[in-house]
């Protein structure tokens, strides 16, 4: 298949470029890396440096003897968008062209405003490329379970019987989400139910946790091939921040009671889960919203277990509880479903103790280019004092 990968640089994208290229699919990957600049923006630079996408595409085809394409632009330029898809002519793309922080969306009024801009830019971009330039191509698009936020019951896959007043109907079920971010991802699937319910393209939605690990069968290629890693507060996710801080001797930091629970993931799973969506599609008119995650965590479950298998490999790391910089519960229900794609054939990898020792391997590596004054929270889920931020991103 011809498979447009919009957001190839990223965590996600670049192994989901190498992965379908090595199922010796067409590959196009696109990015603005808008992710790479906000990180020099913030002081917030991944833990090992990765080779620009040009440079990494060349790479892997030194290595595994697979073509990538590559553009460099802006998924938020609808011209440049529809170009791209009118020229390869896509039968998938998966679309990850976004930005995924929720502490930089909650700094200020230009990030935003620029996460906004952007994220809503680029899907309703990707809606008009295809239903003017390849209105059979299925839209893979990634949302996140955080869309849902934490209600007092079940969480289901995407859709919700209500009956009310003696009459029945299915809704979209209803979303409140913590952040601007993730307020965004929201606003994305309603963009996308509208144009699947007016015009009939085909829409997977998946509602994604959140994804650690570092391995995946391209990336152990060769290091210059590794996902980006981030490990401080804006990008680094909580598996991140924990096994880098238990490497370098720096108290785990749980955010308040720390019994905040969520979903989670192995790369190779979103890899598997994104696979399956691309190559079982939906149908025309058809918006299939797919819960995928494999694991429940608590925040203070995960230090735990970073903590066990940290300390089996000689890291002394210690737990501390700090103020939660965010707006969140911090103990309450958490029961989603999950099953869409176990159904599709998803083969979970779960996080074993190899797992985790794998990875505080990986970053012990990289040991010395750890810069500790990242970790901590910088960002508050307050307005700032102007509505300018202190960190002079504008859009
Ligand atoms: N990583 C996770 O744990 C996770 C969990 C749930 C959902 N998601 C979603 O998955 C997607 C990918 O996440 P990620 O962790 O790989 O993030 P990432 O920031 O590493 O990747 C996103 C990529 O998209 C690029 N990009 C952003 N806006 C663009 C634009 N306008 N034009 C071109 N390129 C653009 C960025 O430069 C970056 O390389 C995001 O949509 C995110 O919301 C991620």
């Amino acid at each position: 298949m011809r498979i447009l990968i919009l957001g190839g640089d990223g965590y996600l994208g670049w192994p989901t470029v190498m992965h379908f290229a090595a199922r010796r699919h067409e590959v196009l990957a696109v990015d603005n890396y808008l992710r790479r600049t906000i990180a020099q923006q913030t002081r917030s630079e991944a833990l090992m440096a990765n080779p620009n996408l040009n440079t990494r595409a060349e790479l892997f085809a030194a290595a595994s003897g697979h073509d990538i394409q590559v553009e460099i632009g802006d998924c938020a330029d609808f011209r440049f968008l529809e170009d791209i898809v009118a020229r390869f002519s896509p039968e998938a793309i998966i679309h990850y062209a976004e930005q995924p922080s929720a502490p930089y969306s909650m700094m200020g009024f230009a990030e935003a405003q620029r996460t906004l801009n952007n994220n809503l830019n680029a899907t309703f971009n990707v809606i008009w490329a295809v239903l003017t330039r390849a209105p059979q191509c299925h839209i893979v698009k990634l949302g996140t379970m955080g869309e849902y936020g934490t209600p007092n019951i079940d969480i289901e896959e995407g859709w919700i019987q209500i009956e009310h007043k003696g009459r029945k109907d299915k809704f979209l079920y209803p979303r409140q989400a913590g952040s601007l971010y993730h307020t965004t991802k929201v606003l994305d699937t309603d963009l996308l139910w509208f144009y699947v319910r007016t015009y009939g393209i085909r829409v997977t939605d998946l509602m994604q946790g959140p994804v650690y690990g570092l391995s995946t069968e391209g990336a152990d290629l060769d290091d210059r091939l590794l996902p980006n890693f981030h490990y401080d507060d804006i990008f680094g996710t909580l598996v991140n921040r924990f096994l880098v801080q238990a490497v370098a001797g720096i108290p785990l930091t749980v955010y308040g009671k720390g019994g905040q629970v969520r979903g989670y993931l192995n790369l190779k799973d979103t890899l598997q889960c994104v696979t399956l969506a691309v190559e079982k599609p939906a149908a025309s008119g058809e918006l299939r919203i797919l819960n995928q995650f494999t694991e429940l965590f608590s925040v203070n479950q995960l230090a735990e277990r970073v903590q066990h298998v940290g300390s089996q490999m000689g890291f002394d790391a210690q737990v501390r509880a700090i103020e939660n910089p965010r707006k969140e519960k911090e103990e309450h229900y958490y029961n989603p479903v999950h099953q869409g794609l176990l159904e599709l054939g998803l083969q979970p990898h779960y996080m074993t103790d190899e797992v985790l020792a794998k990875m505080l391997a990986q970053v012990a590596r990289y040991k010395d280019r750890i810069d500790s004054a990242k970790i901590m929270p910088r960002v508050r889920w307050a307005v700032p004092a102007k509505a300018a931020s202190a960190s002079g991103a504008k859009d």
